[in-house]
């Protein structure tokens, strides 16, 4: 007996999902839940015959829909959490800074990770860093909307680096296959601000990325305002 953990990914967004429980009593959470895989995600919960607590989201996501609001009406005991600065109506639980929720034996602290979105928390979860998109596997979020900062997310990312080196770093994407890596991989290898890069350089490396709009983004952001409870198309 020990923590059941389950990561999942959606392709059309490139988004991991992650599911984690306490084998012992069943309680389980599950952080950055999508909406085109909540059937398989329902299924899974049932299939493990999980206690779902809580319905955690790393920020509010411009590139994909949650299922926050549908995964709470089929499991009706479950909190919706986010972080404290992202005040929207549809969340139960809004996260401070180094805040802990509980699950059987198991604990998920919320740490800021400002920066990518000003709302952005990782989450740590035993050996575990849940970073959303602040630090991405040999990347970093992208800072040119949603109210983003290059130079917030630098210190966020300093403050991820403080953690143990061996500390695995599970992100809320990648688009290269990688699923996995550790904060020692990534203060050395991180092509955006591995190897010590200062603050000047990182936000110049942010400010060139000119990456296009997420295809979504004006659906999902008000969508994801309201946890994903009703689709906006116009
Ligand atoms: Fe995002």
């Amino acid at each position: 007996m020990g923590l059941l953990f389950r990561p999942l990914f959606e392709k059309e967004s490139s988004t991991y999902t992650y599911l984690l429980a306490d084998e012992k009593t069943k309680e389980a959470i599950i952080i950055d839940a999508v909406s085109e895989t909540k059937q398989r995600d329902v299924g899974l919960i049932e299939e493990l015959g999980l206690d779902l607590k809580y319905i955690i989201e790393t920020h509010v996501h411009a590139d994909h829909i949650t299922s926050s609001c549908p995964l709470k009406e089929r499991f009706s005991n479950a909190k919706i959490v986010l972080g404290e600065k992202t005040p929207i109506e549809c969340a139960d639980i809004l996260l401070k800074d180094n805040e802990e929720l509980h699950f059987g034996e198991y604990t998920i602290k919320g740490i800021k990770t400002p920066g990518h979105t000003d709302g952005c928390m990782s989450y740590i979860v035993d050996k575990f860093v849940f970073t959303g998109d602040a630090l991405l596997i040999r990347s970093s979020g992208r800072c040119d909307f949603q109210q983003g900062s290059a130079a917030t997310l630098y210190d966020s990312i300093q403050r991820l680096f403080e953690l143990p080196d061996e500390t695995l770093v599970y992100p809320g994407h990648d688009y290269g296959g990688r699923t996995v890596s550790s904060i020692f991989e990534e203060k050395q290898y991180n092509t955006m601000i591995g190897g010590d890069v200062d603050k000047d350089e990182f936000i110049r490396r942010v400010d060139a990325m000119e990456l296009p709009l997420p295809k979504k983004i004006h659906v999902a952001v008000p969508s994801n305002q309201v946890c994903g409870s009703k689709i906006i198309t116009s």
